[in-house]
């Protein structure tokens, strides 16, 4: 399974926080930002993962990932010169698509819940396209999705004024691979942008999207700004603190998913073996 991680931007936002650093590399606690959806993807099943970046921070990334092999990923990376919206993934990435299904998660998205990787695998294993709606409080910042009566989905508007419903469109999708013909024919938003949430309405006219509702057990965080990235850190540090457990640690997702063995998790413990997270893999080595 492919998966895309939108790791560019500009981070507006977080300024100055981003003068110098790229947003999805900014810390969520005590882990890269990134780790979080990387990590998302790794649950659904996505081995073969295309980082999209922006120019200036190809090779942060690839100090971070590498080539993905010492977790049992193939990561390769993509420039955007400059962001042009969510959808512009799909011309970026159009080649390393080619004829499969593929799943992309925005790189400031932060999911978490129990039964997380099954729902995400049904997306990647599903057909059309699958998105994911969660419950908000104000969905005027998000893409926003009403239903009918009987739970189908009737109308997906991208920050809406006057929102239809409270359900927010979250920032992981999973596309068959027509995907790539339907973002070349959309045309550029009011902001100058491919917007995903045209994608997604071009799925609904033809009857093939799927909406999954993430219900009351599971946290969709996002960190755009100062207090939701503080917030997201603190959801974080008070679920690791409590359990012992990491959030979105990739060597842990890729031992417990089998892409590496004890070996290869060993390997990866060896040069941080004094750090706390080094002594954390080694805790899940002993123990499990
Ligand atoms: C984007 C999408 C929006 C979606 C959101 C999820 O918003 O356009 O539909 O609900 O991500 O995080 P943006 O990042 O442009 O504010």
């Amino acid at each position: 399974m492919k998966g895309i991680v939108l790791s560019g931007g500009s981070g507006t936002r977080l300024y100055p926080m981003t003068r110098a650093a790229n947003k999805q590399l900014l810390p969520v606690y005590n882990k890269p930002m990134v780790y979080y959806p990387l990590t998302t993807l790794m649950m659904a099943g996505c081995r073969e993962i295309l980082l999209v970046v922006n120019p200036s921070d190809e090779e942060s990334y690839r100090r971070l990932f590498d080539d993905g092999k010492q977790w049992g990923l193939e990561i390769r990376y993509v420039v955007q010169p400059r962001p042009g919206g969510i959808a512009e993934a799909f011309l970026i990435g159009r080649e390393f698509v080619g004829n499969d299904r593929v799943g992309l998660i925005l790189g400031d998205n932060l999911f978490y819940g129990d039964a997380l990787p099954a729902l995400a695998e049904r997306g990647a294993t599903g057909s059309g396209a699958v998105v994911y709606a969660y419950w908000v409080s104000d969905p005027s910042a998000y893409g926003v999705v009403e239903f009918d009566r009987a739970g189908r989905p009737v109308s997906i508007v991208e920050k809406p004024k006057e929102p239809k419903s409270n359900w927010a469109v979250t920032g992981l999708y999973f596309y068959d691979a027509d995907v790539c013909d339907v973002a070349a024919h959309i045309p550029r938003s009011a902001r100058g942008e491919l917007e995903i949430t045209d994608v997604n309405a071009h799925y609904l006219r033809q009857g093939r999207l799927h909406v999954e509702k993430l219900g009351r057990g599971y946290a969709w965080l996002d960190t755009g700004t100062p207090s939701s990235l503080l917030r997201a850190a603190q959801f974080v540090e008070t679920v690791e603190d409590r359990q012992g457990l990491q959030i979105g640690s990739p060597e842990e997702v890729a031992w417990r998913s089998g892409y590496i063995d004890d070996a290869g998790m060993e390997k990866l413990i060896q040069p941080i073996r004094d750090t706390e997270y080094g002594k954390y893999l080694q805790r899940l080595l002993a123990r499990g």
